[in-house]
């Protein structure tokens, strides 16, 4: 059995609009790289972290907090050292914090022979996804190690459902390079919702699941309606509303906030589309004075990957 892997673990966007907490779906070209080393001293070591600044102290960093987690439950008669090469910016938006927690437990798990499943694997990586947003949700992990679209049918027990992906959409997404805490931004939500509102938002949800599972786009259109948490969070997002309406022009399928922001996320049918939707993004944000990135992916339908 191997004594080291590389992994990419990918970037995610969660909520998929109309999915609060519940919906996301997996990013190809956008993601981190870890190395995870199998020791004969006992104990998780984060022995190097590039990229950006994160704490090395297993406690405090939520690929520690996750490790931990599995290795305490575990008990396996080893140790192993995580290296993080950090690509995803914290507080982006798509998954940065998951991406570390479902990386680590991940590698553990392949390097021990993979006694434990995905469902297991996710709710150890919620212990540091709980690091990062003070709240134990999987939205973006269980994307990030099942791949696809997945549902979180529930969180507590951990019911992963995964969604079928039509093979011709494709995501755009643009990162404005400001940083909104998920902590923050989820402390800005309502604790209530009108009835109305929610009538809208379940049907959306149920659409949506049963358009992916049709591979019907026109219907995957109608469901990208968020009328629950955008109209709070996009004021946290600059020029949300011009990069919306000008990629649903350039023919994007919908766009929304992408997880807790700021970056936005489109989904298209084909990648030329998703490709102009791109230039509309840059042609928004490139008349502001605010950095950004943008990317154009396929879903991946494999999730976190052995290099
Ligand atoms: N569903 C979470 C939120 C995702 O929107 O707050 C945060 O990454």
């Amino acid at each position: 059995m191997k004594n080291e892997i590389k992994i990419f673990s990918p970037a995610t966007v969660a909520n998929v609009a109309c999915g609060f907490d519940v919906l996301g779906f997996c990013l190809d070209t956008i993601g981190d790289e870890m190395v995870i080393r199998k020791t004969e001293a006992k104990g998780i070591k984060i022995t190097k972290i590039e990229g950006y600044d994160l704490p090395f102290e297993p406690e405090k960093n939520v690929a520690g907090v996750s490790a931990l987690a599995m290795y305490n439950a575990l008990q396996p008669d080893c140790g192993f050292e995580i290296e993080i090469y950090k690509k995803i910016k914290p507080g982006s938006g798509i998954g940065s914090s998951s991406a570390s927690a479902a990386g680590s437990v991940f590698g553990m798990n392949a390097l021990l022979g993979n006694p434990l499943n995905k469902t297991e694997l996710t709710n150890f990586a919620m212990k540091g996804e709980a690091l990062a947003s003070k709240c134990e949700h999987a939205d973006n992990l269980a994307p990030a190690i099942f791949g696809g679209f997945t549902l979180v049918k529930s969180a507590c027990p951990l019911k992963v459902l995964e969604l079928p992906t039509p093979s011709d959409l494709f995501a755009t997404l643009i990162h404005p390079q400001i940083e909104i805490k998920t902590s923050e931004s989820r402390a800005i939500l309502p604790k209530e919702i009108p009835l109305s509102n929610a009538i809208t938002q379940w049907a959306n949800v149920g659409s949506l699941v049963h358009a992916l599972h049709t591979s019907d786009y026109d219907l995957i259109k109608e469901s990208l309606n968020d009328v629950v948490i955008e109209p709070y969070r996009k004021q946290l997002i600059p020029h949300f509303d011009d990069v919306k309406s000008t990629v649903l022009e350039a023919g994007a399928l919908g766009c929304a906030i992408s997880g807790s922001g700021p970056s936005i996320f489109a989904l298209s049918k084909s990648e030329a589309t998703a490709k102009a939707v791109q230039l509309a993004m840059q042609n928004v944000y490139s008349k502001s004075n605010i950095q950004f990135e943008t990317y154009v992916s396929k879903i991946n339908t494999q999730g976190i990957k052995i290099l």
